[in-house]
């Protein structure tokens, strides 16, 4: 049996708080009938208040980013146990645009990673290839070696807790997603990854979701995979009616 779905709303650098709470208010009525997970990966100013909202309803609200240490002279940045006590439950963690444009390691998203967990704030691991790796054919190896560091020594229970985001590096934010059976076999590798580094059990169970250029017109084929459990949306997720409409595709809920 499939596992409920995970649709997970990446908002970036848009919306202030009082933005974030009309959206909020339009979305609660709009995925009354959902069955799903869903999340909300707000800015920071908005987590707090959105957390507020949230209490009782099917919505979790959560980070984009987090610094790997507890606390300390890190101008600018911002500690787990931060976000924590605002109110957010989970955190991503090794987004494509963190990798590239803030020079995000493998080793840095692994101590990230380990700190998001010692906070309590459910990691959303996310992993992709660059359009040229997939040309070389190395699309799997990276998929491999990027989980592979990130749950460097994790145990089995504690990796069981994270949700992984394949997101391919060439279709976010390009309008071009991966079509439903690129998707898929990625998923499938992502799987066996899973699996050999946790075991049957509990490679089974970490969801693995698709993302990149996710629209109603593609959310519900996307999901027809095996192995995929839900979705990261980006840009789709700023509208609360184009998002509830994915929620909704996503779980053949009526609409
Ligand atoms: P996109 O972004 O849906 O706008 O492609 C996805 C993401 O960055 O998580």
């Amino acid at each position: 049996m499939k596992k409920t779905p995970y649709i997970i709303g990446n908002w970036k650098m848009h919306k202030t708080s009082r933005q974030a709470a009309d959206y909020m208010e339009s979305l609660l009525s709009l995925i009354q009938g959902v069955q799903a997970n869903i999340f909300l990966a707000v800015p920071y100013t908005a987590i707090a208040s959105l957390a507020q909202l949230a209490k009782n309803t099917k919505v979790a609200i959560g980070a984009q980013n987090m610094n790997d240490a507890r606390e300390g002279a890190f101008t600018g940045e911002i500690a787990g146990l931060m976000l924590k006590e605002a109110g957010a439950s989970f955190v991503m963690i090794g987004h494509s645009e963190r990798r590239t444009i803030f020079k995000e390691t493998n080793e840095m998203i692994h101590r990230k990673l380990i700190r998001a967990l010692q906070d309590d704030l459910k990691p959303v691991l996310c992993i992709g290839e660059t359009l040229v790796e997939r040309e070389e054919g190395k699309t799997e190896s990276v998929l491999h070696h990027q989980l592979a560091s990130a749950f460097k020594e994790v145990p089995k229970e504690e990796a069981e807790k994270a949700i992984i985001a394949y997101e391919p590096v060439w279709a976010i934010g390009t309008g071009k997603s991966a079509d439903a059976q690129t998707a898929w076999q990625a998923h499938e590798h992502i799987r066996s990854v899973l699996i050999e580094l946790f075991g049957d059990e509990s490679g089974k169970k970490i969801p693995i979701l698709y993302g990149g250029s996710v629209k109603p017109e593609n959310a519900k084929e996307l999901m027809q995979g095996g192995e995929v459990d839900g979705v990261l949306v980006g840009g789709a997720s700023l509208d609360p009616a184009i998002f509830a409409k994915i929620a909704l595709s996503c779980t053949g809920s009526p609409e």
